[in-house]
């Protein structure tokens, strides 16, 4: 039987799913994986269960059931003071990004993506038959020049896909840098999908999405999820809003894609938004602490972190090739992380920085602090 070839390709194993595996073949404490140990809200629980047993339990309708699409339309509102056109529910905010770029990219179309990037933006780049133009974020500061992001705009490119805040770095992007993002965007008529699914963890400085920015609210599709704002990931209940003309294309994707579900945590998930004032600002400083307690320890273990102004993640030094240092981990001292390098394509960007995960519980951050503690990466 003749294999096909396909663009698929190139995608299969990944350092992530190698060291997942390690993990759990170990036992080691996984800082490499960005999902937290504590569950989201009880209010939010017990709306899943009424759902659930209140007769919630058949196909919602395709854009998502009414209380959520509200929810998400106030919470912009509120939050924002945008006014989105349309919304529509997704499983996750992946394949919201998933659905819009098949929706927006021809075969050959180009995507500019902020690199490192998460890693479905390859796959779902691929997907489309469209191709990525990197614009490369260098440690320490992660900061984004306008210059390399000029001059890395081709001829065919259709879409700016960025995250802020970003993930792997931590990073959140300022006034300055998002203006530069929105003039290109204006410049060459490029549509902007913004991943907003750290939007609420931020420990420093202030998110702002670019569609508050002038003429994007026109071209940006707002992407966001419960999984971070909530500590709900396993719910897998996110939307895209904005324009009525991109929500359509990317709906039309997703109706055969998947069409509708998770009917009772999209009703949970309006239960979740409608209580962000009272929830978010705890979630937060927790959150921060963490943040603070691993960056401290890391320090004081011989690492050299940078800084991270949000999202799960600290990036530290390890002084020497972060790929290997990741590879052996688990077996010199019971702790998994993941080579930053993984989310660049350009392997020479950050060769030696490690993302650790801080969203856990303070002893499991404490234990590792201690396991990486008899490492002394530097000396
Ligand atoms: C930048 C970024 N976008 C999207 C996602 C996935 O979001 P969801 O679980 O809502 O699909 C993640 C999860 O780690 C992420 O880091």
């Amino acid at each position: 039987m003749r294999r096909a070839a396909t663009r698929i390709d190139g995608l299969g194993t990944t350092i992530f799913t190698e060291m997942t595996a390690l993990a759990a073949r170990t036992g080691a404490i996984n800082l490499g994986q960005g999902f937290p140990d504590t569950d989201g809200p009880d209010s939010a629980i017990e709306a899943a269960v009424a759902a659930l047993r209140g007769g919630e339990n058949q196909y919602a309708p395709l854009p998502g059931v009414a209380v959520l699409r509200e929810a998400v339309l106030a919470h912009q509102h509120d939050f924002y003071g945008l006014e989105p056109e349309d919304v529509l529910v997704t499983f996750g905010a992946t394949e919201a990004i998933a659905a819009a770029l098949l929706a927006l990219c021809n075969a050959g179309d180009e995507v500019v993506v902020l690199e490192p990037f998460y890693d479905s933006y390859a796959a779902a780049i691929s997907f489309a038959g469209a191709r990525r133009l990197p614009v490369t974020l260098r440690p320490p500061d992660f900061a984004l020049d306008a210059e390399a992001l000029r001059a890395a705009i081709g001829p065919r490119a259709r879409v700016l896909l960025l995250n802020s805040p970003h993930n792997p770095t931590g990073r959140v992007f300022s006034l300055d840098e998002l203006s530069a993002i929105a003039q290109a965007c204006i410049e060459h008529d490029l549509v902007c999908i913004s991943d907003e699914v750290y939007e609420h963890l931020v420990y420093d400085g202030q998110h702002i999405p670019p569609a508050t920015l002038p003429e994007m609210a026109e071209r940006t599709l707002t992407v966001s999820s419960i999984g971070k704002s909530f500590s709900f990931t396993g719910w897998k209940i996110g939307w895209c809003s904005g324009p009525a003309e991109l929500v359509a294309a990317t709906r039309t994707v997703k109706q055969y894609l998947t069409f509708a579900g998770g009917t009772p945590l999209q009703h949970a998930a309006a239960a979740a938004l409608s209580g962000a004032r009272g929830y978010l600002p705890g979630l937060r400083d927790e959150l921060r602490a963490k943040r603070d307690h691993l960056r401290t320890g890391l320090a004081a273990a011989g690492f050299r972190p940078l800084r991270s102004a949000g999202t799960y993640f600290v990036n530290a030094d390890v002084g020497s090739d972060a790929v290997d240092f990741c590879r052996t981990l688990p077996e010199r001292c019971g702790v998994v992380a993941i080579p930053t390098s993984a989310f660049y394509d350009d392997k020479t960007a950050a060769p030696t920085l490690v993302r650790f995960a801080f969203c856990k519980h303070d002893a499991t951050i404490a234990k590792a602090i201690e396991r990486l503690a008899t490492l002394r990466p530097h000396q």
